[in-house]
């Protein structure tokens, strides 16, 4: 890919594309092919210091920026995504490695919270409380919280940046955005696109460089007023740490361990194919993923047999050819983990009924996987996955399975089948998650509250919810009227 105005290699300040002040750049492989993306420039502390005071002067003038003009530049900004998703989409394969299907859906996904947003930002609204002293009126104002740093993961390299810069623009805060070393072209194009959409000098910064360097740095800064992070809840409990002593906002993302029940009176066939649809989706590398699936024992052997035939169906290998439904994982790494995972679980017992080693596709493919009968003993039972990989187990009651799903540390996406409204409603109101989709296995929309509770993280993003983090709620008290 060549270095053009679209496809920019170099950080965002100001408004300008910017070189590491000492000239250093890093390599960006694709981990289809491990072929060359481009290089970046690799800057650190002192360019993350020039982007928060711009981002600093910046808004000084964007929160005054009338309502109406806001939604009218987000607009713009949402309108080039969707004119540009072919070359978006190419730029996302390329780094991620995505089959491109996916990549036009994320850019659809990340392109939808800039056009939530532009729509939200009329209804940034304060209230009046009604009085309790005759001389006193009381308002509710809401307003921008100030200058916000971002930290975004490599799994959706666009729309975990859009669903965290539309919120923050949309509320008039102005944003210095950290994407992940080894996707930061699709961070780069939409500052390209937020620039071509007229969004002003120092709204929208993108610095590149160590993630622990400059995420200490944003976090430590009295200048940035929230910081808002996807990731892993280890890092997510660093970057807490470090915010601490500044007391900032926080929104974090953070891992996953979704249970994926279905129920004994669900529809199997429905169920298998939903399981594989969202197992699937990035080749499992989602904190979203099904990961602790759980059959009842009147389907369990059928549904085994179905996933197995559907996922030997799929064809893996690079994203960039569009015959290929699953591409490979980020990199060596994620490999060596989901294979360690399903050795680990082999080891003590589980079958094995697809898969069940890396592919021959290439050093960062793994086999869609199908392994059965889990137990708790397995590590596959705790960890996110993070890969093609369905791991399931049986049971037997509705009680048994409630308990054996809330049995985690984390508290993210859950997934459950049935079709009794009854059992429907147990499970959305039991299920200790900030996320439960019925007869669904992708729930994912920007019109509806993302997040997490317990170690999954703190906050939500998409929908008006996601537009409150960025936002202060200040009580006017007027006295002195009777
Ligand atoms: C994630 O895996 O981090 C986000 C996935 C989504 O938005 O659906």
């Amino acid at each position: 890919m060549s270095d053009t105005f679209f496809f920019p290699s170099k950080m965002l300040i100001h408004g300008e594309w910017v070189d590491a002040l000492n000239g250093v750049k890093q390599d960006v492989f694709s981990p289809g092919d491990q072929s060359l993306v481009g290089a970046i420039a690799y800057g650190g502390e002192e360019e993350t210091e020039r982007a928060i005071q711009s981002a600093s002067q910046a808004f000084t003038t964007w929160k005054k920026v009338l309502p109406a003009e806001r939604a009218r530049l987000l607009r713009k900004f949402y309108e080039l995504m969707i004119a540009r998703k072919d070359e978006l989409a190419k730029i996302m394969t390329a780094e991620s490695g995505k089959p491109m299907a996916e990549s036009r859906a994320e850019i659809d996904y990340a392109a939808s919270f800039l056009e939530l947003y532009a729509e939200e930002i009329r209804r940034i609204y304060g209230e009046t409380i009604p009085t309790i002293n005759h001389d006193r009126r009381f308002i509710v104002m809401r307003q921008p919280i100030g200058v916000c740093a971002a930290i975004t993961p490599w799994n959706f390299p666009s729309s975990m940046v859009t669903r965290k810069v539309g919120a923050a623009l949309a509320a008039g805060c102005t944003i210095v955005l950290k994407p992940d070393h080894r996707t930061p072209f699709s961070a780069l194009a939409l500052g390209a696109l937020a620039l071509e959409a007229g969004i002003p000098a120092g709204v929208f910064n993108i610095v590149l460089g160590p993630a622990p360097e400059i995420g200490q740095y944003m976090c430590a800064h009295h200048t940035v007023r929230k910081v808002t992070f996807t990731g892993s809840t280890e890092v997510g409990r660093v970057l807490m740490a470090q915010c601490a002593p500044t007391i900032k906002r926080l929104s974090l993302e953070l891992g996953g361990n979704a249970p994926f029940i279905i129920c004994e009176d669900a529809n199997p066939h429905d169920a298998a194919q939903q399981l594989v649809t969202g197992k699937m989706r990035n080749a499992g590398q989602s904190c979203v993923s099904p990961n602790r699936v759980m059959i009842h024992k009147k389907h369990y052997e059928w549904i085994l047999t179905e996933i197995t035939s559907l996922m030997q169906k799929l064809q893996v290998g690079p994203g960039t050819d569009e015959k290929n439904n699953v591409g490979p994982l980020i990199d060596r790494k994620g490999v060596e983990k989901v294979d360690a995972l399903v050795q680990d679980a082999l080891k003590k017992g589980a079958r094995c009924l697809l898969g069940g080693k890396p592919h021959a596709a290439g050093q960062n493919f793994y086999s869609p996987t199908v392994i059965a009968d889990i137990s708790p003993e397995m590590e596959i039972a705790h960890k996110e996955i993070f890969g093609p990989v369905i791991a399931a187990s049986i049971f037997e009651s509705d009680d048994e399975i409630i308990a054996r799903a809330n049995n985690s540390e984390y508290g993210l996406a859950s997934y459950v089948f049935t079709n009794d409204y009854k059992r429907l409603f147990r499970y959305a109101e039991e299920l200790e998650y900030g996320m439960v989709g019925f007869n669904a296995g992708v729930t994912s929309t920007s019109v509806t509250p993302f997040g997490g509770i317990k170690q999954s993280g703190l906050g939500r993003e998409g929908s008006h919810f996601g537009l409150e983090e960025y936002l202060n709620v200040k009580s006017v008290c007027v006295a002195g009227l009777a």
